[in-house]
């Protein structure tokens, strides 16, 4: 096929082919660039993905059934294009939508069937449904079931939990994709498999290591957990004024060795001070408790007694009303968790993230200095998060699942840049600022490997060629990501899927790819 016009044409051709074949209605699952939705459906949570990427998907298609996938697989083998696949579309480089090449976006948002079996305390997924749905869905059966992966409700269970999965209930259950216990996978050669038919290799790889590289995720078997009926949640903030440095100091001496019912998670930024006027920094401590305020204000009191907590900061509630607190919707009612769109709840936002692992705590000055790269960007713009390790996180050994980050790590930082508006020159400016952030950051973070989370995607941290990419190339990034579980990873990879049909820029390179 020589041009991204011929691209088009036989690609839709084929497919179209293939559905009369399979007897599919094309309609409502293939849309072209010509389609009214074509552009609506294409739009995902981080806008600047989208703005820098020049290339479009020759087609959009959501697909309501196994086959209409195997018809994708097909048209896209035979013509040599490549297929993005995307469930929630939070992918923070955009990976799910866009590329360099000609591509088609297989955009699973109508696999999005949840059944929960409250006896055995499972659940089955399909890719496509949110984070808020599965949560919502667990809450209407059983108040004391729940499920343990991330903050926001409109992430897809596709890309999030085959990536990881950290949340507020880590420290005490772990992250999403320890729980994974079957799973639904189509090959390169559009063959299904579950767990037994995929090998405990394959089985491995895509619990933490992302879907992208292996194939293309239909569903999950995720193990429930339990939690108390009632738990406890406050937000605790303090500026400069009020002794945040010494606080945010001492916390990493405690928060990853408290209490594992106990989340204390860190929210830093730029602000003006209400009762000065002046710029400073708020520090939040945004914090879960799986119990009773009862039980939670002793541990406080014993381990962190320097953040004054004291009961009428604190709210009891039910887990799933601990959902929407720390999604920032507490006044909205549970239905707000079933939005279908995926970024029905949240505004669509330009953004860039970076992340690291402290191992150490960060000494006083280190702080200060981040701070002042806070106030370089004003108030509300950038934040830096703390979220805390220990407890559960530190029981498996690193090659449990390729997700590496275990024993040893106190917290996990996220920095993020945000912007609503695509002003001149306004995208370098951040990209620059974070980057120099994070060089800043270098002697107070993981080393030899410098560590980074898979699920908060970072292109800077390097990338594979379109075509052939060495494995020294690769594992510049992929050892940051996965540590010595990448090596592992790159075996499964070229046992499965030797010819590299599902790739990306950061996808596991086939051993086949590297000469
Ligand atoms: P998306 O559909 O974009 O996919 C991400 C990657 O997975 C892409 O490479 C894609 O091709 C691949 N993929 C998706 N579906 C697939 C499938 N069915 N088969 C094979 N490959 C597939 N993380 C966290 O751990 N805790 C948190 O609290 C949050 N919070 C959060 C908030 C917001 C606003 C954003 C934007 C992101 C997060 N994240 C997070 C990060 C999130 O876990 C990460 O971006 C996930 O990859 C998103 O999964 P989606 O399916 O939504 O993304």
């Amino acid at each position: 096929v020589s041009s991204a016009q011929d691209h088009s044409t036989y690609f839709l051709q084929c497919i179209t082919d293939q559905f009369v074949i399979l007897n599919s209605d094309p309609s409502n699952v293939i849309y072209t660039p010509n389609n009214a939705s074509y552009a609506s459906l294409l739009l995902a949570q981080n806008l600047r993905a989208a703005s820098t990427s020049t290339l479009k998907p020759l087609l959009i298609i959501t697909p309501f059934y196994a086959h209409e996938i195997q018809a994708v697989v097909y048209c896209s083998k035979k013509l040599g294009t490549q297929i993005r696949v995307r469930s929630g579309g939070h992918d923070y480089e955009g990976l799910s939508y866009t590329s360099q090449i000609p591509f088609v976006v297989l955009d699973m948002r109508n696999f999005r069937s949840i059944s929960i079996n409250t006896e055995e305390k499972t659940a089955w997924v399909d890719v496509g449904a949110t984070l808020g749905q599965l949560y919502y869905t667990i809450a209407r059966h059983s108040r004391t079931l729940a499920f343990t992966a991330g903050v926001c409700p409109t992430v897809g269970i596709g890309g999030h939990i085959s990536g990881g999965g950290y949340g507020m209930m880590s420290r005490k259950h772990s992250i999403a994709a320890d729980h994974i216990i079957d799973a639904r996978l189509m090959n390169a050669d559009g063959q299904i498999l579950d767990r037994r038919s995929m090998g405990e290799d394959l089985f491995w790889a895509i619990r933490g290591g992302g879907g992208t590289s292996f194939g293309i995720l239909l569903a999950f078997k995720l193990e429930l957990i339990t939690v108390p009926e009632t738990v406890t949640v406050f937000n605790v903030s303090k500026t400069l004024e009020e002794n945040a440095t010494d606080l945010v100091h001492r916390w990493q001496y405690i928060a990853d060795k408290i209490d594992e019912n106990l989340t204390l998670r860190l929210f830093l930024k730029s602000i003006r001070s209400r009762m000065h006027g002046n710029m400073t920094i708020q520090a939040s401590f945004t914090s879960l408790y799986l119990g009773r305020v009862q039980e939670l204000l002793p541990i406080m009191q014993e381990k962190f007694s320097e953040l004054g907590l004291i009961e009428q900061d604190c709210t009891e509630m039910s887990w799933i009303e601990s959902i929407l607190y720390f999604a920032g919707l507490k006044d909205e009612s549970p239905d707000i968790l079933r939005c279908t769109s995926p970024t029905g709840i949240f505004e669509r936002v330009y953004f860039k993230a970076k992340s690291d692992y402290v191992r150490k705590p960060i000494p006083m000055n280190g702080l200060i200095g981040i701070w002042r790269f806070l106030h370089e960007e004003g108030e509300n713009m950038a934040e830096v998060q703390f979220s805390p390790y220990g407890g559960a996180m530190s029981i498996y050994s690193e090659s449990k699942t390729p997700f590496a980050h275990r024993a040893g790590n106190i917290f996990m930082i996220h920095y993020a840049i945000t912007w609503t508006r695509p002003k001149n020159g306004e995208l370098e400016n951040h990209v620059n600022w974070i980057r120099r952030l994070y060089n800043y950051m270098t002697p107070y973070v993981s080393k030899n490997p410098r560590a980074a989370y898979f699920n908060y995607r970072d292109l800077d941290l390097g990338m594979n060629n379109q075509s052939n990419t060495s494995y020294a190339q690769a594992s510049v990034w992929g050892l940051k990501y996965f540590g010595n579980n990448f090596n592992r990873l790159v075996r499964v990879k070229t046992k499965v899927d030797p010819s590299n049909f599902f790739r990306n820029e950061q996808s596991i390179p086939s051993l086949s790819s590297w000469y």
